[in-house]
């Protein structure tokens, strides 16, 4: 039995952590075909087309994609892609798991789970410049779009991942006292979809900032965390934190019909083609994406085995504090799958 996935393999650190990525599901014994596609930077160079239309037929057809950062030029040039295959396949729901897998970091054994609303917010990409006396630079403008739907659907899935995973708690983050309106809907909508769930999945409320600051100073005290798209965007990395960074930070961008699993970090052109890269963020969501096809033998093999590679000071790459490089890491999670 084998499913087929579309893979990219992104820019930047990209090409290399794919790579690992798919070295270490063959030797979990995954069921998986690749379909190969061009995305991002690469593409341009290969086609013109940061987003070719074969790369998207080829994710409508597998309904699964594993995809590898993406660079995304600052300011002018095109818009994120990453946003574009999100928009495109309405991939609503952005699920990042942190947990604890190196211990010695900013906390042991932490076990959260962020849901971050993944279409829309500031990210719908409505902003435009206002000129005034001769400079046609001289403000700007983004508009924050929340829905009733957006908001309902994203907080329903939360609580539906909360009871399906067997986790106590769901809080929804947001900035209702100072944004009335958009927050506001985003509060009231997530309170009506919680009384839904009333004594199966317990729910509390609490502003951003003051979340960010518990996250910072009692993460226990949180467990399934839904919010709006830029606050999630935020929040993730600072709880990537709490475990050891974007190094070991996976995301799925779960859609009706498609899914598509990649790792919180970006294409670190600082590191790229060094062979430093850490890349169990992208393993660690190629695990979650086999749980998605039904695979949860080799998803926990991984798992394991990533734990295991990362228990020994000697395997761990830099950003971990460690020596060891792309390749010392994968030959490790192999040895330990083998
Ligand atoms: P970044 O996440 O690429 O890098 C931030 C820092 O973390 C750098 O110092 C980098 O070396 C380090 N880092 C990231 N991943 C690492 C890994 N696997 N192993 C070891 N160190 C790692 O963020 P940055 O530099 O802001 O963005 C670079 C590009 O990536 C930009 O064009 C950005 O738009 C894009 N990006 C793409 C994302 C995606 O494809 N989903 C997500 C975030 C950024
Ligand atoms: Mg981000």
């Amino acid at each position: 039995m084998s499913t087929t996935i579309t893979v990219i393999s992104g820019d930047g650190i990209g090409p290399e952590v794919t790579n690992a990525t798919l070295s270490v599901l063959e030797a979990a014994g995954a069921g998986l075909a690749y379909d190969h596609q061009l995305g991002g930077v690469a593409a341009v160079e290969a086609v013109r087309d940061p987003l070719p239309p074969e790369t998207l037929d080829s994710i409508r057809r597998t309904g699964v994609a594993l995809k590898g950062p993406l660079t995304t030029p600052l300011g002018s040039g095109f818009r994120s892609i990453n946003v574009a295959i999100r928009k495109e396949f309405e991939l609503f729901a952005n699920v990042r798991p942190v947990v604890t897998l190196v211990p010695g970091q900013r906390y042991e054994d932490i076990d959260l789970v962020l849901i971050r609303e993944n279409t829309e917010g500031l990210y719908v990409g409505v902003e435009h410049y206002i000129g005034l006396e001769g400079d046609p630079r001289a403000a700007a403008e983004s508009v924050m779009i929340i829905t009733r739907f957006g908001a309902e659907r994203i907080v329903r899935y939360a609580f539906e991942y909360a009871k399906e995973n067997g986790r106590k708690k769901v809080t929804l983050s947001h900035k209702a006292n100072i944004l009335k309106f958009t927050q506001g809907l985003f509060l009231e909508a997530g309170e009506e979809v919680a009384r839904e769930f009333e004594g199966e999945v317990e729910f509390e409320s609490r502003i951003i900032d003051a979340t960010a600051m518990l996250l910072v100073k009692d993460p226990y005290s949180l467990d399934v965390l839904v919010m709006e798209n830029m606050f999630g965007d935020i929040l993730s990395d600072l709880m990537a934190g709490l475990v050891g960074g974007l190094g070991v930070a996976p995301a799925a961008n779960i859609g009706k019909d498609v899914s598509m699993f990649e790792a919180v970090h970006g294409s670190a052109p600082d590191i790229a083609g060094k062979g430093l890269a850490n890349p169990s963020s992208l393993i660690l969501a190629a695990a979650m994406m086999l749980d998605h096809v039904g695979q949860p033998e080799p998803a926990a093999r991984i798992r394991t085995a990533i734990r295991e590679a990362l228990a020994d000071p000697g395997n761990r790459t830099r950003d971990l504090g460690g020596e060891a490089n792309t390749s010392d890491f994968v030959e490790a999670m192999i040895r330990q799958l083998g």
